[in-house]
């Protein structure tokens, strides 16, 4: 892969799960060193997008390569050689409740770099820490921390190997404004801190504007519209006009009621399973 090769190159990807349609001929491409923000309606497939690029779920047809690396047909090697390579930051935040925050930051170290030194791991994690604006902190449990400390707790454990992409499953959700907006603050200073490529899943439309270079709206199993934030004001789509103004009726509203009733039925521009 040459250095303007995308980082993630997805094209035509499909994946039914439970009986539905989620992604449906989805095409994205993410470019070196930016950070793409995904917005969309709950349930409309997004977590679902990032397991593909982490390679956690596998496409049912099209193709997902992430970082040089075909997710739809690497082996378990492939795979955990390219997980490696991603910090990935799940919805749930997922500390582990048993262990202090040390432990919980260091947890992507010891299972993937086995030669380090004990020093070696607590300085990482001291780094680590300090990069998301928490000191000291080291021997706190996860029940010890507020919600904002989790989520900046949460972060560093997906940067503590330094990766290449980081995936960011609603960083904010939960926190206040101040909170989030310091949270957005540290997403892109990683950009210039870190050198990395980021996609950051969020709900929050205000968030997706601050972090992304590029806003990526899913509807319908694709990415119904990408551009950057100046782009999506500018659009007069009213399917991107109804999510950004939070509107409750029109086409979006539409769709999820026919969504339902073609739950069970294959939809007509679909390929054949
Ligand atoms: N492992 C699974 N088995 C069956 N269905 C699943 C599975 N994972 C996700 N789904 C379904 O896929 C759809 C999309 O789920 P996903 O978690 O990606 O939504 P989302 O856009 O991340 O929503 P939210 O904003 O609420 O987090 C949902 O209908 C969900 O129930
Ligand atoms: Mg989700």
């Amino acid at each position: 892969m040459t250095p303007t090769d995308p980082v993630i190159d997805i094209a035509e990807l499909c994946k039914t799960l439970g009986g539905r349609r989620v992604l449906n001929r989805l095409s994205l491409q993410v470019r070196r060193g930016e950070t793409l923000a995904i917005i969309g309606r709950s349930g409309t497939g997004k977590s679902v997008l990032l397991k593909h690029i982490v390679g956690l779920m596998k496409p049912d047809s099209g193709r997902c390569s992430v970082l040089g690396v075909d997710t739809a047909t690497a082996g378990d090697a492939g795979i955990g050689a390219l997980r490696r390579r991603v910090g990935y930051l799940f919805q749930s935040g997922a500390l582990l409740a048993a262990m202090d925050v040390l432990e919980n930051v260091a947890l992507p170290l010891r299972e993937c770099e086995s030669g380090l030194s004990e020093a070696r791991i607590r300085e990482t994690v001291r780094e680590t820490l300090a990069l998301v604006n928490l000191e000291g902190v080291e021997s706190r449990m996860p029940s010890e921390l507020s919600g904002g400390m989790r989520k900046r707790v949460g972060l560093a454990r997906a940067i503590v190997r330094r990766p290449e992409l980081v995936l960011y499953d609603e960083p904010t959700s939960g926190l206040d404004p101040i909170g989030t907006s310091s949270i957005d603050d540290l997403i892109r200073s990683m950009k210039s801190v870190l050198n990395v490529t980021q996609v950051v899943v969020t709900h929050d439309m205000a968030s997706a504007r601050r972090i992304g270079d590029r806003i990526g709206l899913i509807w319908e199993g694709r990415i119904y519209f990408v551009g950057t934030p100046a782009e999506l004001e500018a659009t007069d789509d009213p399917t991107v006009r109804q999510f950004v103004g939070g509107l409750t009726t029109g086409p979006m509203t539409e769709g999820i009621g026919e969504t339902q009733l073609l739950r069970n039925r294959p939809r007509g521009d679909a390929p054949a399973e």
